[in-house]
């Protein structure tokens, strides 16, 4: 395989808004990030991926991009961009922005133009969208379809004017781009060859699996088939790829939710002339509960399937090897914190979370690590539908009502599962506001940032030490490109896995749950020395969340 310079690499996932605030506006910024570009220096990552930047009126936090050229105000301005990216250079650090495709703003020119007739450019820019007439059901005007967005509503929005629904597979704020117009695709990849020239060393692309839809459309409800995975989106990421992505030597993370084997192969294997990496999302939702039809769907929080977990981190590493590179994640900023998610943010807090890191940065692949995820950082403690920001979160709500729920089983949902829970301010200090501004941030800062925060984790026994750790050890090791031997997949407890490098193995013993679990050693130790643990090592049980780390030199 060609050595690419990120195969080495741990990825950070920086949520703009929420990083640090430098210019105590309540909102995070790019220089917020430049200023702690030391702290991630030290935590040891190498590629920052940054949410989107761009203009846009932050109907989803800028995933609606309103001017793909411009920084939005709340962040600074391109030339803070310019300073960022030479900074990290400084540090030998490499920026990699969030490039969103599949749709733009309402707010966007194009769309602007596109939904008024009397625009000189309108039907240039109506076929940059995509529209059909209502379907008339005994005289009346209905939606085309029953098709029904990722955010809770429906996915047609009516335009008087033009007596014509538009497509939007997320808010309404956010129309769908039309792929099959090649006007369009090329206004789209002159834009990503000027962050290129600009110094941008990759993309995390957005919803890379939507691009194409099924024309036909026909009737479906929630007919999500009908926008997600056709066969044609891929010979559009190809064009990126041969025009944009492979001659600029970028790293490129593309995100497919449900991945088959096969289609992950296509987007990056080694041979791929799409994308580097791949994110599918598979063990990111091993806990719902089909049977809860008040708050269904990934809102229904059931027991956590490990064997589920387990499974699927064995069958990627599998996919992958020799084919290219798996990436290692516990979640991003549509996924609940993971120590609530799958480990205990209570009594068990802090051994929780080394073990679920433990558990996961042995493993071969590219790790991409999302911020306060090193610090344990939990879902929200809001008590009130008003603290919460995400778009999602309003729509939904009122689905569970209409469902049946209370208030408090949709509060409940909203606490456990919204996208919300990941998107809270950084915790870095105790002060009123951890310490990430100085004045009420958008989103209130979580309150356990009085025990939760970097400065609290300097201590060399704490979460953030565990990944510094772990980090460095990766990159001296090689464990990116290590291969891994599992030993229990299908035990619902324990999850014992051994990692092969060059010239070391490691042992990797975790209790998943809050039990204690009888457990006789499946490998012997011999010649196995402890290296890593969360807690002591006891004969024949593992107490709740213990996790163990064996190390040995291969002679
Ligand atoms: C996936 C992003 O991760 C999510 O946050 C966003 O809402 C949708 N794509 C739409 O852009």
């Amino acid at each position: 395989m060609q050595q690419k310079w990120w195969h080495d690499a741990t990825i950070y996932q920086i949520y703009l808004r929420s990083f640090f605030d430098a210019n105590n506006d309540g909102i995070g910024d790019i220089k917020g990030v430049i200023s702690k570009l030391d702290y991630l220096e030290d935590l040891g990552v190498e590629v920052l991926w940054i949410s989107p930047h761009y203009d846009s009126p932050m109907d989803d936090n800028g995933y609606d991009v309103r001017d793909f050229y411009k920084v939005s105000e709340d962040y600074g301005t391109i030339e803070d961009f310019k300073t960022l990216r030479s900074e990290a250079r400084k540090r030998n650090m490499k920026i990699i922005t969030d490039l969103v495709l599949n749709h733009t703003s309402d707010e966007h020119p194009w769309f602007k133009a596109a939904k008024d007739p009397s625009h000189p450019e309108h039907e240039k820019y109506k076929d940059f969208y995509i529209w059909q007439p209502p379907k008339m059901v005994n005289g009346a005007r209905e939606k085309p379809t029953q098709w029904k967005s990722w955010f809770g509503g429906a996915v047609w929005e009516y335009v008087e004017a033009l007596d014509e629904y538009y497509l939007h597979i997320f808010s309404k704020k956010m129309p769908d781009l039309n792929w099959r117009n090649k006007t369009m695709r090329d206004e789209l990849k002159a834009m990503i060859q000027w962050w290129v020239d600009l110094g941008v060393d990759g993309f995390r692309v957005d919803a890379s699996n939507h691009l194409e839809k099924n024309w036909s459309f026909p009737e479906g409800d929630p007919g999500q088939e009908n926008f997600s995975s056709l066969p044609k989106h891929h010979e559009y990421l190809q064009e990126l790829g041969e025009e944009l992505f492979l001659p600029n030597d970028l790293l490129t993370i593309g995100e497919a939710g449900g991945a088959s084997r096969e289609e992950a192969l296509q987007y990056a294997g080694k041979d791929s002339k799409e994308f580097s990496l791949l994110i599918q999302f598979e063990h990111c939702w091993a806990d719902t509960d089909d049977s809860n039809h008040l708050t269904p769907g990934k809102w229904a929080k059931g027991t956590v399937d490990w064997p589920a977990i387990k499974k699927s981190f064995a069958k990627w590493i599998k996919t992958y090897e020799n084919e290219g590179f798996h990436t290692i994640y516990w979640h991003n900023h549509d996924q609940p914190r993971v120590v609530s998610h799958y480990g205990n943010d209570g009594q068990y807090w802090e051994k929780s979370a080394k073990m679920l890191a433990m558990s996961l940065y042995m493993l071969p692949g590219i790790p991409i690590i999302y911020y306060g995820e090193e610090i344990g950082m939990t879902n929200v403690d809001y008590e009130h539908l008003e603290q919460f920001r995400d778009v999602e979160v309003f729509t939904e709500y009122q689905n569970f009502i209409n469902n049946g729920a209370s208030h408090e089983t949709a509060m409940q949902a909203l606490k456990d599962r919204s996208r919300d829970n990941a998107r809270t301010p950084m915790q870095w200090d105790d002060t009123t506001y951890g310490g990430f501004s100085s004045k009420q941030p958008w989103i209130d800062v979580n309150q356990n940032k009085d025990t939760i925060n970097v400065k609290a984790q300097q201590t060399s026994h704490s979460i953030l030490s565990t990944y510094k750790t772990l980090i460095k050890t990766r990159k001296k090791n090689d464990i990116n490109r290590a291969r891994a031997t599992f030993h229990d997949l299908d035990d619902p407890e324990t999850f014992v896995y051994e990692t092969h490098t060059e010239n070391n193995d490691y042992l990797i013993i975790a209790n998943l749950t809050e039990n204690t679990v009888t457990y006789r050693n499946q490998v012997p130790l011999d010649d196995y020395e402890l290296w890593m643990a969360n807690s002591e090592p006891k004969q024949d049980a593992l107490e709740p969340f213990d996790a163990f780390i064996y190390y040995k030199k291969r002679p």
